[in-house]
């Protein structure tokens, strides 16, 4: 059985940046021994810590980390980039999906290795490390309203563990509650704010504000100032203490001043052909397109060119393409390559190369999930000065943090409520 206190072994291998993997073979042992190691089922041997401890030494040397952060429903780490850009480090992540792992593994050298499903660490949220801020892209789910009216009647408690239950965002507030960071940023579609005639939205916003008691502003960005792509999704930033940030009263750039599609593409002549349409499937679209326009629906594909800024990318994107064709003189259009889609992401720019090894399917699924990521680094600039001034305080007032850690628990919460 997994113990959930952090061993020793763990704390240590975390601090010589190693994996477990790397860890066994630096101590010659199994990677079977050296989980067992990790998960507290037996103990290493006093050598063993000795030379971990003297791996540790060294990644000391390393400069000191600002804050710690943890990287929930991580994708390909759209969020965690615009983190790192303020000097967070990423102490935990979590993306069950096997193909965004891969590229996520690829892009970012970690010390930690990546969790999969989520709630397997809700239900124990001590596996998870302790943190500063907690950033999560959570996807959408209804959240049962005739099912929380049920419960109330039998008289059973009413709280986000009876409202979200079953939900990604219960997992997700579970992991809050326990560890209360001093700030979190979750992610989401714009769509998010109007979700089941808007319930959705006020209970996610009433567990964060009331039930957790965090202080909480939301705002909707669209990408446009940043990238050439109109890509609107809600930032939802809590703080566990009360700040001056105030969500409303950033200045976005102006949108009109960004940058245009042209700026991202790749010399006409270097584009694969295999991304230009098919002649059936370019005929089909045409007919898909003129059958709406007939009925008076705007439904069908989009054309762009070097001076215009394309719709949003979406994860289906490696169906047809047909969201955003790019046009080419003379030619059939085409669809954007893997690399201009890490571009249109702000993923891969002239200061960030972004490394992409699986097929172009499942790239085009994990850009089209991402998040933007310099959306996230103006974000994340707006937010550090409240994080490190949070930090500075809580370092100052220790004991009240851990006063509120103790009795916020969902643990403590739950037995609170059965009495
Ligand atoms: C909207 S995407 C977030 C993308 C991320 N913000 C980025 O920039 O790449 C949501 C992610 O949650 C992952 N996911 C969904 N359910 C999950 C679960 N139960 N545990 C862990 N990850 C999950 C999906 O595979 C997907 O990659």
């Amino acid at each position: 059985m997994r113990h959930s206190a952090r061993t020793e072994f763990t704390a240590l291998r975390e601090k010589a940046g190693m994996t477990v993997a790397q860890a066994a073979e630096l101590l010659d042992v199994s990677p079977r021994t050296a989980r067992r190691y990790e998960d507290g089922e037996s103990k290493p041997r006093r050598l063993e810590i000795k030379a971990l401890e003297r791996i540790a030494r060294q990644g000391a040397k390393e400069p000191p980390t600002r804050f710690r952060f943890i990287d929930l429903f991580a994708g390909i780490g759209g969020l965690r980039l615009g983190f790192e850009s303020i000097g967070g480090h990423c102490a935990f992540t979590s993306e069950w999906d096997p193909h965004s792992q891969k590229t996520y593994a690829l892009n970012y050298r970690d010390n930690h290795e990546i969790g999969g499903d989520i709630r397997e660490f809700s239900q124990d949220p001590g596996k998870i490390p302790e943190h500063d801020v907690l950033l999560a892209g959570f996807p959408c789910q209804p959240f049962s309203i005739a099912g929380v009216s049920k419960k109330n009647a039998l008289g059973r408690p009413h709280g986000f563990l009876c409202d979200t239950q079953g939900t990604l965002f219960f997992d997700t507030a579970q992991i809050i509650a326990h560890h209360r960071p001093a700030a979190f940023v979750l992610e989401n579609v714009k769509n998010l704010e109007s979700h089941d005639g808007g319930r959705t939205f006020a209970t996610i916003m009433n567990v964060l504000t009331n039930e957790l008691g965090y202080h909480v502003q939301h705002r909707v960005i669209s990408s446009e100032p940043w990238v050439p792509q109109k890509r609107e999704r809600v930032f939802i930033v809590g703080f566990r203490e009360p700040t001056d940030f105030d969500f409303g009263s950033l200045v976005i750039p102006d949108p009109k001043k960004g940058p245009k599609l042209g700026s991202i593409l790749e010399p006409h002549d270097e584009v694969d052909p295999k991304y230009t349409l098919t002649p059936r499937l370019w005929e089909y679209l045409q007919n898909y397109k003129a059958k709406h326009q007939s009925k008076g629906n705007g439904f069908g594909f989009s054309l762009f060119g070097p001076n215009d800024v394309t719709r949003t990318l979406s994860a289906r994107y490696y169906k047809d393409g047909s969201e955003v064709l790019v046009e080419q003189p003379g030619k059939r259009p085409r669809r954007l390559t893997p690399l201009e889609c890490a571009r249109l992401m702000g993923f891969d720019r002239g200061d960030r190369r972004f490394k992409i090894a699986v097929s172009d399917t499942q790239a085009y699924r994990q850009f089209g999930n991402a998040v933007v990521v310099p959306v996230v680094e103006f974000v994340a600039q707006a937010m550090e000065e409240h994080i490190m001034a949070a930090l500075r305080k809580a370092e100052n007032e220790p004991s009240v943090i851990a006063d509120i850690r103790s009795v916020t628990r969902p643990d403590r919460v739950l037995m609170a409520a059965n009495g």
